[in-house]
């Protein structure tokens, strides 16, 4: 059955359009057919992180207010075949988008896809509450560790909860093993049980992430910590029981610590 899946934070910033990207291509390279839809309005990134930057024709806005058709507004995404995106308007405004005809589109596109990810604008203001309208089958709320990112998922939790959604489900961005090993930093199991959440992801903070963005192209082609745990996080909204690494648990050894991994290359569907 098609999902549609809101992707939110409270605090910008957190990497929630990078996750969406990435769980995007990971669905469609797995052959789920998948869209993502940039709500980020006015500030899209989608364009960019999909390179489809300059491409772009039609948009979000466009599709819904029906100046085009839905598929003249869908980009085929060149760096994942199977992968549609339907970008945000860089001029438009929040209020542009009317929230009914938004819903009707979002199933309209349940009828021909599996996955419908749509990447929110940060922070709990006009932009979140318009797409919360549209009435998600699921909500992943990502955060990064640190307490004042908890402090503002809390909130957009409780927005989310309000309008009597599904319970979010938490992604933890950014982990950084060693921290929490020397007990610096909270786990994801800690935060989400703080937050009262379940946990959808815990994904590594890694520097790939930062060089792929750099290059315009996707963390999940190249072999990388970041990668894997997207792949599980996909594994999981498909309905598989994908155990949690549990990152701070895991022993640093002097041979990983002296030869990090060097990241390579490869196809998603090349490990699978
Ligand atoms: N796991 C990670 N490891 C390292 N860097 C990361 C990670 N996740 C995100 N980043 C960095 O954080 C930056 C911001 O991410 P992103 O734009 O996806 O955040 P966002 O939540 O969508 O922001 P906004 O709220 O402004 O839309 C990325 O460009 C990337 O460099
Ligand atoms: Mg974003």
């Amino acid at each position: 059955m098609a999902e549609s899946i809101l992707i939110v934070s409270g605090k910008g910033g957190v990497g929630k359009s990078v996750i969406a990207a990435n769980l995007g291509a990971a669905l469609a390279s797995a052959g789920r057919s998948t869209v993502i839809i940039d709500a980020d309005i006015g500030l899209r990134s989608q364009d960019t992180l999909l390179g489809l930057e300059n491409l772009v024709v039609y948009d979000l806005i466009d599709a819904v207010n029906k100046e085009c058709t839905i598929s003249e507004a869908l980009h085929d995404c060149p760096s994942c075949p199977g992968l549609k995106l339907l970008p945000a308007s860089q001029f438009a405004r929040v209020r542009d988008l009317d929230r009914n005809r938004f819903r009707k589109m979002i199933n309209t596109l349940k009828q021909d896809y599996e996955y419908i990810l749509i990447d929110a604008p940060a922070g709990i203001e006009k932009g979140f509450r318009n797409l919360l309208n549209a009435q998600p089958d699921r909500v992943l709320l990502v955060t990064t560790p640190d307490q004042l990112c908890i402090r503002d998922a809390e909130r957009a939790a409780q927005v989310i909860e309000a309008k009597q959604l599904p319970r979010p489900e938490l992604i933890v961005n950014r982990l950084e093993n060693e921290l929490i090993r020397r007990k610096e930093m909270l786990s994801a199991r800690v935060i989400a049980d703080t937050l009262d959440l379940p946990l959808a992801g815990e994904i590594p903070d890694d520097p790939v992430v930062y060089r792929s963005v750099l290059r315009n192209s996707l963390f999940i082609n190249y072999d990388c910590e970041a990668r894997l745990a997207v792949l599980r996080i996909a594994e999981r909204l498909h309905g598989s029981m994908i155990p949690f690494p549990e990152i701070g648990k895991q022993r640093i050894t002097l041979r990983q610590r002296l030869f990090p991994r060097i990241p390579k290359e490869v196809t998603p569907l090349d490990r699978h």
